[in-house]
């Protein structure tokens, strides 16, 4: 085995089994260097199972076997390296890096709650700016009635959200989106969800979604962008919260929600996504 091309190749260890063994012997902590365990081991314990692996892959070791390996570079002398990255210019058709989705309830011309799955959007304090297509039933709501609910689902409700997908409170449909879409006046029978009467604005809460934050659209900024217009251009509702309701399993010392046990759902490039379960870590000023 050439030590340089231990340093040009990124490998991950799959497993390495005697020849003799037909089934093989997954390695736990494959894309770590560790040592091999197994029983009459050629390998001293100071021989890294990337070396053998190495090794047995181009059956230097006789009478061992190793599946393709891939861990962090390593150099010469040893020392494990990360790959220096290579970047291309590209154009693409989506910018969704793995955002909450929240289902934005608005009120409709004759008192109903229109449902809206959207993930643009963010919060400072308690205002929120929400990112929402012109040519949505909630951008023509927000700007007859300034009110609305910010309600956020759980991972487990992504099929529930799917159902909204394909539906538009707006009659007719828009004919940019006639293609994909049809009027549904009625979201939440249609996605099986249930309406829940909020307590400072009109528009209905979702039953279903952990947390519901009630909010006055305070002002609607109009969004420029020439791929934004092919899309029939946009605007930034900037909306205040005045109520926040949180199930109250997920509340954690009276006004913080426990990010251990609940965590939204997650749009990432068209797919939905949850959270892993453990974090990473926690910012300086986190509080609990
Ligand atoms: C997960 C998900 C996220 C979405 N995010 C947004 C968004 O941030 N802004 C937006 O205008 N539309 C977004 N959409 C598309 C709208 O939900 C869609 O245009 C819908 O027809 C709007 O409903 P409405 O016309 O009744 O308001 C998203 C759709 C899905 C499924």
């Amino acid at each position: 085995m050439e030590e340089t091309n231990c340093e040009t190749t990124t490998i991950i260890l799959y497993s390495i089994y005697a020849k003799s063994q037909r089934k093989k012997r997954p390695s736990a902590a494959a894309n770590l260097l560790f040592y091999i365990d197994l029983p009459k081991s050629p390998y001293s314990p100071k021989y890294s199972i990337l070396d053998a692996a190495f090794e047995a892959d181009m059956g230097i070791q006789d009478g061992w076997n190793a599946e393709v390996c891939r861990v962090k570079n390593r150099s010469k002398n040893g020392k494990q390296q990360q790959n220096e990255m290579q970047f291309r210019t590209i154009e693409p058709k989506i910018l969704y890096f793995g955002t909450p989705v929240a289902l934005v309830s608005s009120l409709n011309e004759d008192e109903t709650t229109d449902l809206a799955p959207i993930s643009s959007f963010w919060a400072l304090g308690w205002t929120m700016i929400l990112g929402l297509l012109t040519e949505t039933k909630t951008a023509d709501n927000f700007a007859r009635h300034r009110e609305c609910v910010v309600n956020l689902p759980s991972p487990e409700m992504w099929q529930k959200v799917e159902k909204l997908a394909p539906l538009t409170g707006k009659n007719p449909v828009p004919d940019l989106k006639a293609k994909q879409f049809h009027y549904e006046p009625r979201k939440f029978e249609a996605a099986g969800l249930t309406p829940l009467a909020s307590e400072i604005v009109k528009p209905m809460r979702t039953k279903e979604c952990p947390v519901q934050m009630e909010a006055r659209v305070t002002a609607l900024h109009q969004l420029a962008g020439d791929r934004l217009e092919e899309l029939g251009g946009g605007v930034g509702a900037e909306v205040e919260v005045v109520r926040v309701h949180v199930a109250s399993d997920f509340i954690l010392k009276d006004s913080y929600i426990d990010p251990t046990k609940w965590s939204p759902l997650i749009y990432n490039f068209r797919h939905y996504f949850q959270l892993a379960d453990e974090d990473l870590g926690k910012t300086f000023r986190a509080e609990t």
